[in-house]
């Protein structure tokens, strides 16, 4: 058998082989078993330094002919089977953007947050504008500018989360309550001021109307003519739309707060029978806010002048406002992240309450 003969069978069976290699790796090992240094090709290569020169040059051509024939075969069936593995890959992360979505995993609004949303709605309306305060406190905000000084009994009603004790005596303390946001305000805003602050607030209590985290929304209101008047319009008229009821029974009772003078908490009517709530029916009352005309010294604190300015303030429950209208009977059930509770007590996406299009609905 010739050389000639020998190369071109050399050639046909690498050629076999390339076509048969179904992934990158198999066919780097054939290019290797043939090109590579050690290869087929590259040995006849070195056996060309034995034959005489004319006979060298055309032995050197056709070996870099055949050389050359088999990098093409490689490289175009690379080019296939890169094509191939993309197509695979493609076909396998393929993603149907028109499916709806699977009803067992979509999510519902909390109904806290639902009422967080009706309760900014309801404000809105009336002219207040959203502001926010840190959950991280310090003494002067949550207590000492609200005219709480440190050996006031008041201190021991709030249950406070205190962190560790800096080298300087100071402790910084999770919020209480949101009106320590009435101070943050009072600094960055000049009176009129119309502002609610919802949020989260901090407590070392627990039973079936208290939990060591809840959701209070503050209001605060300050100008040059502002009375208990327009305290009781806004909060009666703000029952009424919430509760989406004309007869909503509250009951304003005088109460103390050292932030307000006068003040008063307001109760909800309701039941509680059958293990559920009942807004306006039966004989058992809901505590939902404290309230009062803002006390002069917490304005003086908040760098506002009491003879010139007044005002009033209220924090609300919001979860205490869910309980309520949702028929919600344990607070506890709020933050255990049941989905079954959550199926059923919480809100779609898309009920997002207004005014106009209804607030529950
Ligand atoms: N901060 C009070 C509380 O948490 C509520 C309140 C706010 C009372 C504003 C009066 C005025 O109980």
């Amino acid at each position: 058998m010739s050389g000639q003969d020998e190369l071109q069978e050399l050639v046909g069976a690498a050629i076999g082989e390339i076509e048969a290699a179904e992934d990158i790796r198999a066919l780097d090992e054939v290019r290797v078993k043939y090109l590579g240094k050690k290869g087929l090709v590259s040995a006849q290569m070195k056996e060309l330094g034995k034959l005489d020169p004319e006979q060298r040059r055309e032995r050197g051509r056709v070996l870099n002919e055949a050389r050359q024939q088999l990098e093409k075969a490689i490289a175009s069936r690379r080019a296939a089977l890169e094509k191939r593995a993309l197509e695979e890959k493609l076909a396998k992360e393929r993603v149907d953007v028109t499916l709806p979505a699977r009803p067992e995993r979509a999510g519902v609004v909390h109904p806290v947050s639902h009422v967080w949303e009706e309760v900014v709605e309801i404000f809105a309306d009336l002219g207040f504008s959203v502001a926010e305060g840190p959950h991280i406190e310090t003494d002067w905000y949550n207590f000492e500018a609200l005219n709480i000084p440190p050996e006031h009994p008041a201190r021991q009603e709030h249950d406070t989360f205190y962190f560790h004790e800096k080298e300087d005596g100071a402790r910084k303390l999770l919020r209480t309550h949101t009106s320590p946001v009435q101070i943050h305000t009072m600094e960055t805003q000049q009176p009129p001021i119309r502002i609610i602050a919802p949020g989260r607030v901090f407590r070392c209590d627990s039973d079936p109307t208290h939990t060591p985290v809840f959701h209070q929304v503050e209001a605060l209101v300050i100008d040059r003519d502002t009375h208990m008047g327009h305290l009781k319009w806004t909060l009666e008229e703000f029952c009424k739309a919430f509760f989406e009821t004309e007869n909503v029974k509250m009951r304003f009772r005088a109460s103390h707060f050292p932030f307000t003078e006068p003040s008063m908490e307001v109760d909800i009517n309701c039941s509680w029978e059958g293990g559920q709530v009942k807004v306006g029916e039966g004989d058992d009352w809901l505590e939902i806010l404290g309230s009062g005309m803002v006390h002069p010294n917490v304005l003086r604190a908040g760098g506002i002048d009491p003879d010139e300015w007044q005002g009033y303030a209220f924090g609300i429950g919001i979860d205490r406002l869910a309980m309520l209208k949702y028929g919600i009977p344990d607070l506890r059930a709020f933050f255990d992240a049941d989905i079954r509770w959550l199926k059923h007590y919480g809100f779609s996406a898309l009920q997002i309450p207004t005014l106009a299009g209804g607030l529950s609905a």
